[in-house]
């Protein structure tokens, strides 16, 4: 079984069907080009608009500015007349003014400025429709409801992982996960670790209408309420496509935002090219008089995060996170730009090493939007991914209470069960539900393997190499037997390797020659009262007692450690392929009698693991692969422990090793350089 920490892919390991995520903007555009979403009531009318005939458009379009043409002038004239105005406007909506002031040439926002006056306090048919909270109001309870999903409560377009999940759209009642943020006691990195571009295709929002609108809300209510005059007029006219649903950042541009348009798409614009300085600037001079803005605050925290990307600045990146965090709490934000922000702020947390910041930003999203599925499963793999994995698990489990065949939540809980609880027989079924359901995020080796662990360690040999073929022929695992996850994939993989095929004959020499005053520095650390060794807690045993002392990790030196063991350490140092392998450990192990180790595979095929024998009683062995051997004093073993291996100790005393990794020695100067530390 791989250690938690070992076996985390990284981003290079992404799952299938999962790719880098969108840009901000294509993410947030347009709700109709997301790929499983459902269209919502507002997508609907827009297709309905479309059909119209462009014969009827024009006729309408003339008589509608007929009578806009006439009201302007009455009202102009005539005060008094404003309130029948109001009322014509209500009747045609905001959208419509508007597109007859730009077909009149009239400046449109000054136009707009002074609609909004005149109407203020009420909110036309039609305004804020990228608003789903509105939409949901407004839809009647007879007319088809194009956002509902069908079924009883099956994750439907799970292609980008969204779940058109809004039949619940009016259900508010439906519990959150625990909010208790108490730090967790479990291991940190549980080998979930996605990057939150990936979250992001995976969680493609659905429409929801959980968030709070106050203004809109109650006049949307009132106006939907089946004024006869206005539903036969809506019947009747088929209304045009409006300016307001063309636009495209339509869905993340609130009222005030959209007046000031123009100035925000510029600043985009800026962004996009990467004229970051530019682009700050114009965002600033927006924000110094629309303070309240969202987009030019999200914008300005793009470019900020964008900056701090180019310079390598935490503080940029700091000031960024600042930036997408005042955001949460501003009115009026669109839903789609809430969302973007929030799962932005909590990847740049994530970013900065402030993983529980980063769930509990995804928690307040979970919060505010509770029927959005996508998000919910984003914030279990924050929590996982910040070691909390008590709330992970009740996430998922939550998830799984409303949604019984979600495939992503049913891998992830098997995954805790294995990991975690070290509870095979409740992992199996969840994680091979979840593989069959095929969802996104479900064919990732890491579930092959725990899955292939759990059916081991329940004495299920052929099904667990059945599915490891599988995951082989998947290219999940570079073969059935060899099963690391962190890889490259040009390398020479053999499961037992002699000293002359590493080319480290010199410092093998170096260790061997010198394996007493190694052994000597080993024991007195293992009889010692203050003790550093520490038992292998990476649920890999089934019995015994084993410890180990580790004297580097990730190609760094632990110095207090070495201190206390200078000559090994002092020899390490000598041994550049060991000191600088940050895809691997050295360390002394020590082996009681009774020690059963599971079959498992170490976590990346880019280093050679090397055994000193140090105190070697009878008993103790090793396989791996189909090879069992055992250890001698002051000798070298040498395996590649991405390959599955499995150790015994049936002896009657201590069993105790040097283990040094080395670099694979194929490994080039530049690779060695730049790959992920393990
Ligand atoms: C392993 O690396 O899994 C074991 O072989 C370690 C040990 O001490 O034998
Ligand atoms: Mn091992």
């Amino acid at each position: 079984m791989g250690s938690k920490k070992k076996h985390t892919p990284k981003s290079a390991d992404k799952p299938k069907g999962q790719q880098n995520g969108q840009s901000r903007h294509s993410d947030n555009g347009l709700k109709t080009e997301k790929k499983g979403s459902p269209p919502t009531s507002a997508q609907s009318k827009g297709q309905q608009r479309d059909k119209s005939s462009s014969c009827s458009k024009i006729w309408l379009l003339v008589a509608f500015l007929s009578v806009m043409t006439v009201g302007i002038a009455v009202v102009v004239v005539s005060p008094s007349a404003q309130s029948a105005f109001v009322t014509t406007y209500k009747t045609y909506g905001h959208e419509y003014m508007l597109q007859a002031a730009e077909y009149l040439s009239l400046d449109v926002s000054e136009f707009d400025k002074w609609i909004m006056g005149l109407t203020s306090g009420d909110q036309p048919q039609g305004a804020n429709s990228e608003d789903p909270s509105t939409q949901t109001q407004k839809a009647s309870p007879t007319e088809p409801r194009h956002d509902v999903q069908k079924d009883d409560g099956q994750i439907k377009n799970v292609e980008n992982g969204s779940s058109g999940s809004t039949q619940h759209i009016q259900t508010k009642s439906v519990e959150t996960s625990s909010g208790t943020q108490q730090e967790s006691s479990v291991q940190k990195d549980v080998g979930i670790r996605q990057s939150n571009s990936e979250r992001h295709d995976k969680a493609n929002s659905v429409v929801d209408a959980s968030s709070e609108k106050p203004i809109v809300q109650d006049i949307k209510v009132t106006t939907s309420g089946g004024d006869k005059a206005t539903d036969s007029l809506e019947k009747d006219v088929k209304p045009l496509k409006t300016p307001r649903d063309s636009y495209a950042k339509s869905s993340i541009t609130n009222n005030d935002d959209y007046i000031i348009r123009k100035s925000l798409d510029d600043a985009d614009s800026l962004l996009e090219r990467g004229v970051l300085d530019e682009a700050l600037k114009k965002y600033d001079t927006i924000i110094a008089t629309h303070p309240a803005s969202p987009r030019a605050h999200s914008g300005k925290a793009d470019t900020l995060d964008k900056m701090a990307e180019k310079q390598r600045s935490n503080e940029l990146l700091e000031q960024s996170i600042n930036m997408y965090s005042q955001l949460l709490n501003f009115a009026h934000v669109p839903d789609d730009l809430m969302k973007t922000t929030a799962r932005r702020l909590a990847d740049r947390q994530q970013f900065r090493g402030w993983g529980q910041q980063s769930a509990k930003t995804m928690k307040f999203l979970v919060d505010r939007f509770p029927d959005d599925i996508a998000l919910q499963r984003e914030l279990g793999v924050s929590y996982l991914m910040a070691g909390q994995n008590a709330e992970a698990k009740q996430v998922f489990s939550k998830i799984l209470e409303r949604y019984q065949t979600d495939g992503f939540a049913m891998v992830h809980l098997g995954f805790i069960y294995q990991t975690s609880d070290n509870d095979p027989a409740t992992a199996i079924p969840l994680l091979q539900a979840g593989i069959e359901s095929d969802a996104p995020g479900t064919q990732d080796g890491r579930f092959y393997f725990h899955l292939g662990s759990a059916l081991q360690r329940q004495g299920r040999m052929a099904e667990a190499h059945k599915l490891y073929e599988r995951g082989a022929n998947k290219g999940l695992f570079l073969s059935a037997d060899q099963r690391s996850l962190y890889n490259v994939n040009t390398l020479t993989g053999r499961p037992w390797w002699t000293v002359e095929q590493t080319g480290y004959q010199r410092y093998i020499k170096l260790l061997e020659d010198n394996w007493q005053v190694i052994r000597e520095e080993g024991l007195s650390q293992l009889n010692s009262e203050t003790g550093d060794f520490r038992p292998e807690d990476e649920n890999l045993r089934e019995t015994g007692e084993w410890k180990q002392l580790t004297l580097y990790a990730q190609g760094r030196k632990r110095s207090k450690i070495c201190a206390k063991v200078p000559k090994t350490c002092g020899l390490i140092d000598q041994i550049e392929p060991a000191n600088s392998c940050r895809r691997g450990q050295v360390k002394f192990s020590v082996m009681h009698p009774g020690v059963h180790v599971w079959p498992h595979c170490g976590p990346t095929n880019c280093r050679i693991r090397a055994h000193l024998g140090l105190v070697v009683p009878e008993g103790p062995r090793i396989r791996v692969i189909n090879e069992t051997r055992t250890w001698q004093e002051g000798k070298f073993i040498l395996f590649d422990d991405s390959f599955e291996h499995e150790v015994w100790h049936d002896g009657k005393s201590v069993r105790m090793v040097l283990i040094v990794d080395f670099w694979h020695p194929e490994l080039t100067e530049l690779q060695r350089q730049s790959l992920t530390p393990i």
